[in-house]
């Protein structure tokens, strides 16, 4: 198990975000997002570098969707491939290690489910228009992204922007890549059928950055 250079304590299992770092350290400074959702936190990578990068100087509102059941992509293949209740108990120590470095700078909103629920349901409650930055790396499945960058799109306030993650993902499937199991179909047709009120930043390709331009 590796931990993360900044705190000898974390518990990450994987390095998935140590490529997205460099890309980030450069962006997040600029845009300091203040209202921050993420779908698909698995052990909070991401989410406790949210926390660290910003809430040191200014106060953060951080919302983090994930069922921690795992991808579907892992589950039809017959297996999962991670316990996924020490994900979330992972999750849970590392979130404490950040949150406590930054005092009361934090307010935190851990959404345990489905991000279709959870998107329309934070939407339901009044928050549309009101996120400065969204990061969705949850299900890969093209239906499930295109629903997740539809519901986002409404959440996510003018000016701000939203990161999607694996833009290039696939699976080695036997019998080649099934574009409906990966996410850059969807990605294409939001970015397609959004045109007029996104602006896509230009940045590396594996993540598709986008910012809304209008509502
Ligand atoms: C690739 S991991 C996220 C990695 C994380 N962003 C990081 O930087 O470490 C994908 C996560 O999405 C969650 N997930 C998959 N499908 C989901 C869905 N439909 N709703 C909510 N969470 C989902 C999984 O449980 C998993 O924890």
């Amino acid at each position: 198990m590796s931990s993360t250079p900044s705190n000898a304590n974390y518990q990450f299992t994987n390095t998935w975000f140590e490529s997205i770092k460099p890309i980030w350290d450069k962006l997040i400074p600029q845009i300091k997002p203040a209202k921050i959702l993420e779908i698909g936190v698995y052990e909070g990578a991401s989410s406790c570098y949210l926390i660290s990068t910003l809430a040191h100087q200014n106060k953060i509102e951080l919302h983090c969707i994930d069922s921690w059941e795992g991808g579907i992509e892992h589950k039809l293949g017959g297996f999962v491939e991670a316990d996924m209740s020490s994900v979330e108990q992972r999750f849970s120590h590392n979130i404490k290690i950040a949150a406590a470095q930054v005092s009361g700078n934090l307010d935190l909103h851990i959404h345990k489910g489905y991000s279709d629920f959870h998107l329309a349901k934070l939407l339901a409650n009044g928050a549309g228009n009101s996120f400065d930055f969204i990061y969705i790396d949850g299900s890969h499945q093209a239906p499930d992204v295109l629903c997740d960058a539809v519901l986002s799109f409404r959440l996510l306030k003018k000016g701000g922007f939203i990161i999607f993650d694996d833009y290039l993902w696939s699976e080695d499937l036997p019998g080649g890549v099934d574009p409906i199991r990966c996410p850059k179909l969807a990605i294409d047709a939001f970015t397609n059928i959004y045109c007029r009120k996104i602006k896509v930043i230009s940045a590396w390709l594996y993540q598709l950055y986008v910012q809304k331009i209008e509502d």
